[in-house]
């Protein structure tokens, strides 16, 4: 029987920490805001930017909100950044991605001023984590991280393998790990005999994006088990990239999808919001 890694609890003490940050900082006089852009309407961003404005209602810090249609063009949407580049007040700038086809996401996340780069995309940003400078960390990436930590599993000298080699987290998430002391191996769709690789692992990270694939026979006995993926199942039930109910008989302790690595994202642009609001 695994231990279930509670995302919603972990994310819930860490919004309640930085609420209390937050307050304490307005006692200084330093407060500041999250500008949240969204183009189109595609129905899960609506639900991550509500989620988003929520989350920085609850922890005490403004939040404004762009909700710009889908013809906008890309000149249009780098003005508004460049104004939101400028304006003191904006601590954190948000773009939500998917963005339509018309718009080279390249473009805007690079626009995106660094020291409000508070979703941890700009290549400078990547470039800072990934030789240990000060920066803001790729939010999911550094969930993960305070999900292990605050569980209470070891990092360092552990064996950690991430499938998958996004930019927004199998990457990051392995240069993070690395960072922590971990011994790293990331694999991708070219890895040969993906299982075997998978059960050396004491953390296995898995973010590969196809619904249900990790079984069993990828698993070490004990392994900590970590999924990222969401997906809906053919219930329309939403389930992740591994076989929970396959895994957790194996490994030692398990997130749960819904209400593993989800909610910690959103915790950790929060923490980058408030870090930001500290940095002035
Ligand atoms: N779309 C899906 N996840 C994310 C995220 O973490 N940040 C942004 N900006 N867009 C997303």
């Amino acid at each position: 029987m695994a231990k279930i890694i509670d995302g919603k609890k972990i994310s819930q003490q860490i919004k309640d920490e930085l609420k209390e940050k937050v307050a304490k900082l307005k006692e200084q006089g330093k407060t500041g805001a999250l500008a949240v852009i969204q183009v189109g309407e595609d129905p899960a961003s609506s639900v991550y930017v509500r989620n988003k404005k929520n989350a920085c209602a609850y922890i005490g810090i403004e939040s404004l909100a762009y909700e710009l249609p889908e013809e906008t063009t890309e000149d249009e949407l780098l003005a508004l950044i460049g104004e939101l580049n400028a304006k003191e007040q904006v601590k954190g700038i948000l773009v939500q991605l998917p963005l339509p086809q018309h718009i080279c996401e390249d473009k805007v996340i690079r626009a995106i001023s660094p020291r409000k780069d508070v979703d941890g995309f700009h290549p400078q940003s990547v470039g800072a984590m990934t030789i240990g400078e000060p920066g803001f960390l790729s939010c999911t990436p550094a969930g993960i991280v305070q999900l292990l930590k605050r569980s209470g599993a070891e990092i360092a000298g552990k064996h950690c393998v991430v499938i998958g080699r996004s930019n927004i987290v199998g990457k990051p998430m392995s240069l993070l790990m690395l960072r922590e002391d971990a011994t790293v191996t990331v694999t991708h769709s070219k890895t040969q005999d993906l299982a075997s690789v998978c059960r050396q692992a004491d953390i296995l990270i898995v973010a590969m994006g196809k619904p249900q694939f990790i079984g069993k026979e990828y698993i070490k006995e004990g392994a900590v088990v970590i999924d990222v993926g969401i997906h809906r199942d053919e219930n329309n039930k939403l389930c992740g990239d591994v076989k929970f109910a396959e895994a957790e008989p194996v490994a030692s302790a398990i997130t749960p999808v819904p209400g593993g690595v989800g909610p910690m994202t959103i915790a950790m642009l929060m923490s980058n919001c408030v870090q930001s609001i500290e940095e002035g």
